[in-house]
């Protein structure tokens, strides 16, 4: 496994497939990690802490870091390269292109977090330009942010294929993620509704074509357990937008907060006709 810092020894390299993180690895990432090996490419994993993407700086702060035992579990999974570019590297000083997500990065999760989705497409274009890689890992569970990063793909011409990593669930349903480790056994308990109420939603839906009635539906499930919900809608998958006549592919979105902790998850599923 090769540590690197700047681009020297990976500009040569046309073979890459690209799993973007910010350090601390838990099982998401090895997930994806997983998939990067099954690709005939190397693997390199980049570790970068975007400031950027923050919004509030004490949470950049504070973002954990251990690159030892990242990097002590990388050797595990047995990657090719590990990328752990100084900030200045990425964002130097005599200047790197600053990109905005547009509208559609200051919709549901840009709401709460404005600013976010510029920083996380600014970034991935710094991290291509580097990398240059084939094909690059994102986890399905952020589907705003992949949704934002092909089109960033699409405008820059990139020649990088996106591959969307399913969503890990407990049985529960619940879609892992660190955060879950910041809730209490009832919060935990709690937060299986989140998967629960999209099924519903999504039942609905498909039994009645009625988007108010389906949303409805899963609402009640989370208020009767007093989850408090940031959105919940149903959208184009393709256009990320509402649904339009034409809309054969569909995801259900969802945000909630559960004992102060923000969870996102969706679904998503086909329809024949709407
Ligand atoms: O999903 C993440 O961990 C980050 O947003 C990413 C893609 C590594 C960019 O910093």
């Amino acid at each position: 496994m090769k540590i690197i810092q700047d681009n020297k020894p990976i500009i040569e390299n046309n073979n890459l497939c690209l799993v973007p993180t910010m350090g601390a690895l838990h099982e998401g990432h090895i997930s994806l990690i997983k998939t990067a090996k099954e690709t005939d490419n190397e693997v390199i994993v980049s570790i970068f802490v975007n400031r950027l993407q923050f919004n509030d700086p004490i949470d950049f702060e504070n973002y954990p870091r251990d690159l030892e035992k990242d990097l002590y579990m990388l050797k595990e999974y047995d990657v090719d390269f590990v990328f752990v570019p100084e900030e200045e590297y990425i964002y130097p000083q005599s200047g790197f292109e600053l990109l905005s997500a547009g509208e559609l990065g200051k919709r549901y999760e840009g709401i709460s977090r404005p600013g976010h989705f510029d920083g996380v497409i600014t970034v991935v274009n710094r991290l291509f330009e580097i990398i240059k890689p084939n094909i690059a890992i994102f986890g399905k569970k952020d589907f705003q942010q992949v949704f934002l990063i092909k089109k960033l793909i699409e405008d820059k011409k990139f020649e990088t294929k996106i591959i969307e990593n399913e969503t890990l669930r407990a049985n529960s349903g619940l879609a892992l993620s660190s955060r879950n480790l910041h809730l209490s056994e009832k919060g935990l308990d709690n937060a299986q509704y989140i998967y629960k109420s999209l099924r519903a939603v999504k039942t609905n839906f498909l039994k009645t074509k009625n988007l108010e009635m389906a949303i409805k539906e899963g609402e009640q499930i989370l208020s009767m357990k007093n989850i408090g919900l940031d959105y919940l809608e149903i959208l184009d998958l393709e256009t990320f937008s509402p649904l339009a006549p034409t809309t054969k592919k569909l995801i259900i979105i969802i945000a909630v907060l559960i004992e102060n902790v923000r969870l996102i998850d969706n679904i998503q599923f086909e329809v024949e006709e709407n």
